[in-house]
């Protein structure tokens, strides 16, 4: 949580109301006294199975297992980060969002607000300068761009001038020269001389996903070097953040396209967008991140990555592939498409029109089999010893996928033992050397793995964790937790990690919600994801009202206990009816589980 007081996210949470929050944005029905209910806003559905818990500050959806608290939900809605999904909420609350000591301040907020108005001053003076420059609106009717597409994408351009925008928004203010200059659209040269970036060149305005206008690119209007400049990062833009045309894309029903497409350049996304092709974005200057992927699977299921098929092209798509390797899941999608040397997106569509271009998107390669074909270029396969180094780095790129992503591995590995003469024994041997895990994330995967493997038949030890999440109310019941926490430590054959730090939480703030309950495990999505599906279960003994009888909870805790203390007495007793002796230590244990076991019982 970048910069933001971790006590504002709790003082926040517990102010706002998740019902108005989400009331913000989609209609709620009333579906009980403490309960509310909608088709769900983050699957397409005719009976709605989205539901806002009021008294816990929660929502969940029991169909595609989205839940979480008011913030999460302004996440997942507005695709945003955590972090501006705080600053979403907090205005709506009305609060001052609270920084950490000197890594922000108040003054940002307002800055904030100054720095959207002087972008979009910028923007207007841009696009009113284009049609006062001949050699602009010729170079644009050149490339076939028309008066409609330089409209919607507010192409201006920038004349040669060293004082154009600072004299038009800062002249002979000190303050305002300052803030053109933190957004890059000045700099500062030798003797303190202030003067435009952008001069002499077409300007492309690039938007953020709410269409706020955050930096701008300024291409030349001949063969000049360098091409395009950008404006460098700045408070309101980082580049790994932000992809050119997300905002358009984002305002398509989720029925106009299958894919979002993504370019190398935004000329492409523009020609692409002329050409009735909607659903592209570009990274902007940069191989696509894995945060820019991330921000992407909130929008689509099916990423298409489209390049040049010269050697640079391959580079930056392999650059690309890498950047996705932690984000694969078994049902989103990432293919890879190359496009014939020397054409782009842009010049492609213009050579040879927009149904040629459809086939080359329609023959991208799916991950796997981009991933086998590459390897299998690299190396000489006839060669022992370079059929081994292949099996190797396959291994470091397998290792990078989450093993949650099973279909997508054994697809990976059949490809492999195909490609590399050998059997699929083999590959996991070599797939298996490589990995490392924390003992958490180990839990998570069992535990999830288990959940699909049993097609949800829920065991105890989740059935709690569902029930302890959705009643933390219910932890001022339980017997002694510190005891109940001890013992399933030492003796659960589960772990129970997940477990203890939700009673934990509990423990050190005993009202709290659903909603803030979470709040421990925001940064750690796995843990995150794997607590929302639980919740968001239907089945019989996860009973979706959601409301369940403190006794049904005690029961659940009692045989819980019940079978990992018996589990370890009967260890005990199998060991002492083979005649070998029990330890002093092991006799008292075993007299300590008798008691606990006859307490339980009773
Ligand atoms: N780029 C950049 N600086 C450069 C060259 C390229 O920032 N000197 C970035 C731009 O974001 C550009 C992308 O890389 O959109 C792709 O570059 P390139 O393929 O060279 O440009 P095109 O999009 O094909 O541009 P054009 O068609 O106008 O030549
Ligand atoms: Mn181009």
């Amino acid at each position: 949580m970048p910069y933001i007081k971790s006590s504002f996210v709790q003082k926040l949470l517990d102010r706002v109301d998740i019902v108005d929050v989400i009331s913000s944005r989609v209609k709620l029905k009333r579906s009980g006294s403490n309960s509310f209910t909608c088709c769900c806003p983050f699957h397409s559905e005719k009976t709605p199975s989205f539901s806002v818990h009021q008294g816990r500050q929660f929502f969940n959806c029991f169909g595609c297992h989205k839940a979480g608290n008011a913030i999460n939900f302004i996440q997942e809605y507005d695709h945003v980060p955590f972090y501006e999904a705080i600053e979403i909420v907090a205005e709506m609350a009305n609060m001052e969002v609270e920084y950490e000591h000197g890594k922000g301040t108040i003054q940002n907020q307002f800055q904030k607000k100054n720095y959207t108005e002087i972008m979009e001053a910028t923007v207007r003076l841009y696009e009113q300068e284009l049609f006062k420059h001949k050699e602009a609106l010729e170079y644009l009717n050149n490339r076939g761009i028309t008066r409609e597409t330089v409209v919607k994408y507010h192409i201006g351009f920038a004349p040669d001038n060293w004082n154009f925008i600072r004299d038009s928004i800062a002249k002979n203010n000190i303050n305002l020269q300052n803030t053109l200059k933190e957004l890059g659209l000045v700099n500062e040269g030798q003797g303190g001389r202030i003067y435009d970036v952008f001069r002499n060149r077409l300007i492309i305005p690039i938007r953020d996903k709410r269409g706020r206008t955050v930096a701008f690119g300024g291409r030349v209007l001949d063969s000049s070097k360098p091409k395009y400049i950008n404006t460098k990062e700045s408070p309101i833009y980082k580049k790994g953040y932000e992809l050119f045309n997300l905002d358009y894309v984002r305002k398509l029903g989720k029925d106009e396209y299958n894919y979002v497409l993504v370019t190398e350049g935004y000329m492409d996304v523009i020609a692409l967008d002329q050409y009735g092709i909607h659903n592209a974005v570009a990274s902007l200057g940069t191989a696509t991140t894995t945060e820019q992927i991330n921000i992407l699977l909130k929008q689509t299921d099916h990423i298409k990555f489209c390049y040049d098929g010269d050697a640079a092209g391959r580079k930056a798509a392999w650059h690309v592939l890498e950047n996705s390797l932690s984000e694969v899941e078994d049902d989103k999608v990432f293919s890879f498409c190359f496009l014939p040397i020397e054409h782009d997106p842009d010049s492609y569509v213009r050579t040879y029109g927009v149904d040629k271009l459809r086939e080359e998107f329609d023959k991208a390669s799916s991950l796997v089999d981009y991933i086998s074909s590459e390897l299998a270029s690299r190396y000489n396969l006839s060669e022992i010893s370079e059929r081994i180094r292949l099996l190797n780095e396959a291994a470091i790129i397998a290792s990078k996928i989450p093993d949650d992503a099973i279909a997508t591995k054994e697809a990976l590995k059949n490809e492999i033992a195909r490609i590399a003469y050998t059997s699929k024994d083999e590959v996991n041997i070599i797939f298996n050397g490589k990995k490392a895990q924390s003992s958490q994330e180990k839990e998570v995967q069992d535990l999830t793995r288990n959940l699909v493997n049993a097609k949800r038949e829920v065991t105890k030890y989740q059935w709690l964790i569902a029930q302890m999440v959705r009643n933390p109310h219910f932890y001022a019941q339980i017997p002694n937790p510190d005891e109940l926490m001890l013992l399933l430590k030492k003796y659960s054959p589960e772990r129970i990690e997940v477990l203890e730090r939700i009673l934990n939480t509990i423990k050190s703030k005993q009202d709290i919600t659903t909603g803030s309950l979470l709040l421990v495990f925001q940064e750690e999505p796995k843990v995150i994801n794997f607590i929302n599906y639980l919740i968001s279960l239907k089945e019989e003994s996860l009973s979706n009202d959601f409301n369940i009888k403190v006794v049904d909870l005690l029961q659940n805790i009692k045989d819980l206990l019940l079978e990992a203390l018996s589990n370890r007495n009967e260890q005990l007793m199998a060991k002492s009816r083979q005649n070998q002796q029990l330890t002093h230590e092991e006799m008292v244990e075993y007299d300590f589980l008798c008691k606990k076991i006859h307490e339980l019982s009773a």
